[in-house]
């Protein structure tokens, strides 16, 4: 099969595009023929060795696909050979930049004919972020209000949606290029980062999740009403400690399975999450997705068409 993938020879700045053997379905797992796949920070971090050396080479990246199952292996029951699923590959796992990946059959979902594979490629990871940060780590609730950093990205761009089918006020943070696409997604109130201070006119909000880091992560607790919990996924592991003792400062614990899948295909299907806006790429130019990915300020997602 065909892969994006980091050679030793290269080091780990380089991307190529090379041939790997197929992989094989072990016990629970099956094969999945990689339609479309998605790019995430989380790539380009450990392509620049961000989260340490690879684990081996040559080291296939990508952590979120769509495809059709392939191959079987022992004791799955509730997937055939021939079903659309998508999924993100286990923690720990990567292999998405692929034709073909071998993966647990229990953390993959099924894809519906509504949603293309491209668009459930897209969905993956950053609906389960957002998910669990937002549903079980924040417990946002109707009438709260919510401060979103980074509105224009991935994850966030999903948050917003998610924070506003469940009734709060969101206010988010982009550039002003991006303030036309953020409404759309049904912000109601848009900062421009680069021309306002978010610490100045943003204050009193039951909760914050910042997919931005570093300093965006810190100055975030400012706009905490006491009680107020803010979720980080932009920080490393661990959650930014607070300058005050009277807020939660948490590290949504993003694991895999199936019914988080689930629920963004139920969000979408009722119209309350759309897709993000989208550019494709082809596998073999995944080395100038990076490129866009890594300088931050691109828009929704990049997805590749494998297939
Ligand atoms: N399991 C996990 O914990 C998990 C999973 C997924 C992602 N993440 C992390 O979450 C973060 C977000 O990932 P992502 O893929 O959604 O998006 P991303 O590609 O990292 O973010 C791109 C967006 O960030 C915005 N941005 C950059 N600087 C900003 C600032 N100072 N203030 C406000 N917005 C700013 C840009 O908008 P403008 O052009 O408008 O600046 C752009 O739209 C990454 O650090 C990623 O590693 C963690």
């Amino acid at each position: 099969m065909k892969a994006a993938l980091i050679e030793k020879s290269g080091g780990p700045e380089v991307l190529v595009y090379g041939d790997m053997p197929d992989p094989v379905a072990g016990p629970g797992e099956v094969v999945v023929d990689i339609h479309a796949a998605s790019v995430n920070a989380a790539d380009w971090k450990v392509r620049s060795g961000d989260y340490g050396p690879m684990a081996a080479y040559p080291y296939i990246l990508g952590r979120d696909f769509s495809g059709i199952v392939s191959a079987l292996g022992a004791d799955v029951v509730d997937l055939k050979v021939g079903d659309a699923v998508f999924g993100v590959c286990d923690v720990g796992q990567e292999g998405a930049y692929a034709e073909k990946i071998a993966i647990k059959a229990a953390i993959v979902a099924r894809k519906p004919e509504s949603v293309s594979h491209v668009d459930a490629a897209a969905l993956a990871l950053i609906g389960l972020t957002a998910l669990v940060a937002v549903e079980d780590t924040l417990r946002l609730k109707s009438g709260e209000t919510i401060l979103i950093q980074g509105g224009a990205g991935g994850v966030a761009g999903f948050a917003v949606q998610l924070a506003k089918h469940i009734g709060a006020r969101v206010i988010t943070t982009a550039s002003a290029a991006n303030h036309d696409y953020l409404s759309g997604l049904g912000a109601d109130e848009i900062i421009d980062y680069n021309t306002q201070d978010f610490t100045a006119v943003v204050s009193d909000c039951d909760a914050v999740f910042d997919t931005v880091g570093d300093d965006v992560a810190v100055k975030s607790f400012a706009v905490l009403k006491p009680g107020g919990r803010a979720a980080f996924v932009a920080s490393g592991g661990t959650a930014p400690e607070p300058p005050r003792d009277d807020v939660q400062s948490l590290r949504p614990q993003v694991g895999r399975d199936r019914p988080h899948l689930e629920r963004i295909v139920e969000l979408v299907a009722v119209g309350a999450v759309r897709v993000p806006e989208i550019t494709l790429y082809p596998l073999s130019e995944a080395a100038a997705a990076h490129r866009v990915s890594e300088a931050r300020h691109l828009r929704g997602k990049l997805v590749f068409e494998v297939r």
